[in-house]
């Protein structure tokens, strides 16, 4: 285990890398297997529905790194331009990183910065998708 603050701290520190010419909304997201960290930020591409988010971005480095799917045990996500006391819906992941989610951590927990909360990916997507291949 990586300590909360310590994963959101590291969320926070890779956000700056984040590639966001178009909504200069940067975000950094870290996952946690094996107690090996794997960070990912958001890129933003000319042809604005290809962005990639930093949740699946991070989630994608963790695969490429050998991590296998489901042995994830935290994440932790930052997003490092919203305003202070923002609702928690300005820092969440969105739909399309909580399916990543569901698919590849779903045993995580998710620590969203600015939120003392700790997450499981059903309280973020109940009834997610899923079948076994
Ligand atoms: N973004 C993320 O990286 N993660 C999310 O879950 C929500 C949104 C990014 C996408 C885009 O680059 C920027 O934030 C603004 O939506």
């Amino acid at each position: 285990m990586i300590p909360r603050e310590e994963l959101l701290s590291l969320a926070r520190e890779v956000a700056l890398h984040a590639h966001c010419p178009y909504s200069h909304f940067r975000v950094g997201a870290a996952v946690v297997a094996g107690g090996n960290a794997y960070v990912g930020v958001n890129v933003e591409i000319s042809s604005y529905g290809l962005t990639l988010c930093a949740e699946r971005s991070a989630l994608a480095a963790a695969i490429a790194a050998g991590v296998v799917a489901g042995s994830i045990t935290q994440v932790a996500v930052a997003c490092i331009d919203v305003q202070q006391g923002a609702p928690i819906q300005d820092r969440t992941p969105c739909g399309a990183c909580r399916q990543w989610l569901a698919d590849l951590a779903p045993h995580a927990v998710i620590y969203v910065d600015g939120d003392m909360r700790d997450f499981k990916i059903e309280d973020l997507m109940p009834f997610a998708f899923g079948h076994k291949v």
